[in-house]
């Protein structure tokens, strides 16, 4: 039968009436209907006695491996909502398989955001809990949330358990690129090689570095959006089970109370997330998330924000790519809590969260246990934080760089460019013996851009050319407009915006040119005279689209550039 209510579209609740009232709570024909269809699921009539309804939002998917186990983390959740006198129903979602999904889970983050938010709004919740884990998952449902304004909060899958070789601790996608570099250098057998494949992945969960997915969800527990100590919890730990049930208790809690998204996520949250950001010396792709996520809730982060707090966080936290140890020895010293706790000084502590108290009071009790993996701020592994915004003449709109992950003897650096023109030139090309490459190139790659990919993959970290690994070299300065994998490391500067699709300063870049990096200056210099810039932008002509119909087109036609987090355009609030 269809649902002819016109008050499902209704925003959320608020002064402690239930949304799902509209649906359940009267006697007529249309929820009648709606309560017998869903006693067709085997539910008595006590689940509709004005108790509160709690949606599942399950990213779980064997397609995404990393959320492979969230339909346990989800039966969790629904004994919290139980045992607290509310109603879940757990709802799939799209998901968004960071490892098998093509060309690039980017493509697809704003789909599964759009996904998230029209099925809360349509779907009778009175709050929601949110089950991610892999990199987009967690910032697509969080915007999906705060755009359709229910009470939420997240509870994330963890990280997967520490990978071991040979007594060798492991780091997903860290040491598998490491392995790869040897093996193509020819330091590593091929019997080395699949064993090492048998021995890094050694349970659910999402990767074990601190990568995109281990940066989003201390980000989002930073934003006050999950309970504390929730993100560096080991996916194989019961305390994980543990600390859903309670969230699930939480939301019924959240229900009554009308707590939404926008009230947790206020501009002090995002200089908390930020600064915890550059602590741990997250992801890279945490910029773009975080400026999209405000985006929804009408908050402008500008990227030079990003550069100050850096400037005055020192980054504390041990862990790969930028440290030694893994997310479970993370977890084993205090986990997130213990580091924004010796974050204190510099964290707004009266930032509302979901656990119904303040950040200062989540945060009270916490203790590091293992200097070793959580530095103090008087002895940090380095002054500033993980990330810096670089501009200049090649990015007027910025670009990133991880300079934790970075040599420290490329960080001023002047060299003459080798141009890619695309990622499938740069594979062609890349290990041509007469490639006219030194240590000293600026590797270039244009059309990694979110149009110009498209989707904007995880492309920056450009392989070095085979020639030079043979000899030694183990870091060049690599510049594009794509992104790069969490997990990844080098000086490659990233994110160069506007992009070369679009007309960015990357397009018009030839080999040869002179390019100027100077991390410390914040700069990005193409040392070409201005005239031969006007001549180059004059003659550049601007691709064909990749999508034609579909998807695709939509996509192409709103997405924003990486500086505005390539959100769609119309799904900032009006
Ligand atoms: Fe899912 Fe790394 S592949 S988090």
């Amino acid at each position: 039968m269809a649902n002819q209510s016109t008050k499902s579209t209704k925003p959320a609740n608020g002064n402690g009436a239930l949304r799902s009232r509209d649906w359940f709570g009267s006697d007529n024909l249309l929820n009648m209907s709606n309560r017998a269809y869903l006693r067709a699921e085997g539910f008595t009539s006590r689940a509709f006695d004005g108790r509160p309804v709690i949606g599942i939002c399950n990213s779980w998917s064997e397609l995404t491996t990393c959320n492979a186990h969230l339909r346990q983390v989800a039966e969790a959740v629904k004994r919290g909502v139980w045992s607290a006198g509310g109603f879940p129903l757990e709802f799939p979602t799209i998901s968004l398989g960071e490892v098998l999904m093509r060309p690039t889970t980017m493509l697809y983050r704003n789909l599964m955001a759009m996904d998230v938010e029209e099925c809360i709004r349509a779907y009778p919740m009175d709050a929601v809990v949110l089950l991610c884990g892999c990199d987009k998952t967690t910032p697509a449902q969080l915007m999906g949330a705060a755009s359709a304004g229910v009470p939420a909060l997240m509870v994330t899958g963890g990280p997967m358990l520490r990978g071991m070789y040979r007594g060798e601790a492991l780091g997903s996608g860290t040491d598998a690129r490491k392995f790869w570099t040897e093996k193509r250098a020819g330091r590593l057998s091929d019997e080395e090689w699949c064993e090492f494949e048998s021995c890094i992945s050694r349970s659910a969960g999402h990767c074990m570095v601190m990568g995109t997915a281990s940066t989003m969800t201390s980000i989002v527990e930073a934003l006050g959006m999950t309970l504390t100590g929730c993100a560096n919890i080991p996916a194989a730990d019961s305390h994980r089970m543990s600390i859903a049930e309670e969230s699930g208790r939480r939301a019924v809690a959240m229900a009554r109370e009308g707590l939404t998204p926008a009230q947790v996520l206020t501009r002090q949250a995002f200089e908390n997330a930020i600064r915890v950001n550059m602590a741990i010396g997250g992801s890279t792709n945490a910029i773009i998330h975080l400026v999209a996520i405000a985006g929804r809730v009408g908050i402008d982060l500008p990227l030079e924000l990003f550069d100050e707090i850096s400037r005055s966080t020192p980054f504390i936290t041990n862990v790969r790519p930028s440290g030694e140890m893994l997310m479970e020895d993370m977890y084993y010293a205090g986990g997130l809590p213990a580091v924004m706790k010796e974050l204190e000084p510099l964290l707004h502590l009266n930032a509302v969260t979901v656990t119904g108290k303040t950040m200062g009071e989540n945060i009270a009790g916490a203790r590091c246990f293992d200097r070793n993996v959580i530095r103090t701020l008087k002895e940090p592994l380095n002054a500033e934080g993980g990330t810096v915004i670089l501009k200049g003449n090649l990015a007027p709109s910025g670009a990133v760089l991880k300079q934790t992950a970075a040599s420290p003897h490329l960080l001023k650096h002047k060299g003459r460019a080798v141009v890619f023109e695309s990622y499938e030139d740069l594979w062609t090309r890349i290990d041509d013996p007469n490639l006219e490459v030194d240590e000293n190139s600026v590797l270039v790659m244009k059309n990694g851009g979110p149009k110009g990919a498209p989707g904007m993959p995880e492309w920056g970290d450009m392989p070095l050319p085979k020639k030079l690994l043979e000899a030694g070299v183990s870091d060049m300065v690599r510049l594009s407009d794509a992104r790069m994998s969490g997990t990844a490391y080098g000086t490659v500067v990233l994110h160069v915006s506007p992009e070369s699709a679009v007309g960015g300063p990357l397009g018009i870049v030839q080999n040869g040119d002179e390019i100027e990096l100077d991390v410390h200056g914040r700069r990005l210099e193409l040392l070409v005279p201005d005239a031969e810039i006007e001549n180059r932008r004059a003659a550049w002509r601007k691709p064909a689209p990749h999508y034609q119909r579909g998807y695709g087109r939509m996509y192409l036609e709103h997405v924003l550039q990486a500086h505005q987090g390539c959100d769609f355009d119309y799904l900032r609030p009006v």
